[in-house]
């Protein structure tokens, strides 16, 4: 008799999974920050891409690099009953949101069809599922610790690209001589802890992990740590007057156009560079963090799937994740957003240099141990904590510290407070 009833349940079960599968697609209604030149061009790739397949495409744009407008524009709208189809989020942030109950959607019909789980890197899936459950689909990989540098203010200095802070610091200088701007720096939180994760992770890869990863006190407020903060209270020096306030792509702008000399930015700074003609190795170098050498920083964009109804809707969730995980759309969407593909499969012949460095250093990285989330870009920690080290960093970037080692101490005790 059970087993009657089972089968019953599996036919019904089977049945709602067919209609599902077989709803017509409605149109995605998509969260997102992506406003900036390079990024608009990649998106398109993601919506022409989805037209294709008849699925349209309903805007929500909430401009702001890091994502924090996003979220913010996100919580009002779930918090009145009428969460988007899709919403681009970041690393603990999309932990955070699973920990609510029924929030979101699930993508597990379409992960176990596509076989993501094996192509998928472990430190991606780590935020993509939750108590074992696919609820984001990945779209990329972009890596944090990198320098753009204008190759012709390079080439002025007569110096080599820098690999380590004092070379560094001797590449600025020269350009500080030759009357530009020698860092581009866009003067927000997000920003400021860019550039800061870098510093922290050149004091070695296992100090990163440990004080922005397992945030022990003793790396936090410890001699590395204001090492770290007296090299950013370095760079400062190196800002122009107006930093305050400035967009990251404004900044990038600058240095395509040689009014400045680099910029510490992720590789989305790449897709800005492309945006503006100028190819890699010729207008522009790509190049680590001076000290980072072998170590990556890393965050993933990641389209989250809300708990919507209806099957038209869930049908289309199922559509764009399985065309964001397609090989093909992961090479053609990242080589124009700057990124690296989400799935290990992907080869890299599409990339230029740039591209084709990231790819083989996040690999090693990842085979290293010396690959770790972004604390900047909320894949380090959870948002309480992030906010904690962005308050002291920007405090230092404006100037509020005169020495690393208080910048430090103060370190140790907001992060402490945040959890
Ligand atoms: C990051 C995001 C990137 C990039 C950047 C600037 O948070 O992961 O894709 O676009 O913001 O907007």
């Amino acid at each position: 008799m059970r087993g009657f009833k089972g089968l019953k349940m599996t036919m019904a079960a089977a049945l709602l999974a067919s209609t599902a599968s077989m709803a017509v697609a409605e149109d995605v209604e998509v969260l997102h920050w992506w406003t900036a030149g390079g990024e608009a061009a990649a998106l398109n790739v993601l919506k022409e891409d989805l037209a294709s397949k008849g699925i349209g495409w309903v805007d929500m744009p909430v401009a702001g690099g890091g994502g924090e407008a996003a979220m913010t524009a996100l919580r009002a709208r779930v918090t009145a009953g009428d969460a988007p189809t899709a919403v681009q989020m970041l690393g603990f942030d999309i932990l955070d949101w699973a920990k609510e109950d029924g929030v979101l959607g699930n993508l597990d019909e379409v992960a176990a069809a596509e076989g993501w789980d094996a192509v998928i890197p472990a430190a991606l899936q780590a935020f993509s599922k939750y108590d074992g459950h696919w609820i984001a689909a990945p779209v990329n990989v972009h890596s944090t610790n990198w320098v753009w540098i204008n190759k012709a203010a390079l080439d002025a200095t007569g110096l080599g690209e820098p690999t380590n802070f004092d070379e560094l610091v001797a590449v600025l200088d020269k350009m500080k001589e030759a009357g530009i701007t020698p860092i581009a720096h866009g003067g927000q939180a997000w920003q400021d802890g860019t550039v800061f994760d870098a510093l922290v992770l050149a004091q070695g890869s296992d100090f990163y992990k440990a004080a922005f990863v397992d945030l022990d006190p003793a790396a936090l407020g410890g001699a590395q740590m204001a090492t770290a903060f007296d090299q950013l209270l370095k760079l400062r020096t190196y800002f122009d007057d107006n930093f305050s306030g400035r967009d990251w792509n404004l900044a990038s702008s600058m240095v395509i156009n040689g009014e400045a000399g680099m910029q510490f930015m992720g590789d989305w700074a790449k897709g800005e560079f492309l945006k503006a003609g100028k190819v890699p190795g010729t207008d522009f170098v790509c190049i680590r963090f001076p000290g980072t050498q072998g170590s990556v920083t890393f965050n993933s964009d990641q389209f989250v799937m809300f708990n919507v109804q209806g099957e038209g809707k869930k049908a289309a969730q199922a559509a764009m994740a399985s065309a964001i995980e397609s090989p093909t759309f992961q090479a053609a969407f990242n080589v124009v957003k700057g990124s690296v593909p989400a799935r290990t499969d992907v080869p890299d012949t599409d990339f230029d240099d740039c591209g084709k460095k990231g790819m083989k250093d996040l690999a090693e990285a990842s085979a290293n141990g010396a690959l770790h989330g972004s604390m900047a870009h909320g894949h380090g920690a959870p948002a309480a904590v992030k906010n904690a080290t962005y308050d002291v960093i920007t405090a230092v970037v404006n100037g509020e510290y005169s020495d690393g080692a208080s910048a430090a101490t103060a370190l140790a005790d907001a992060v402490a407070a945040a959890q």
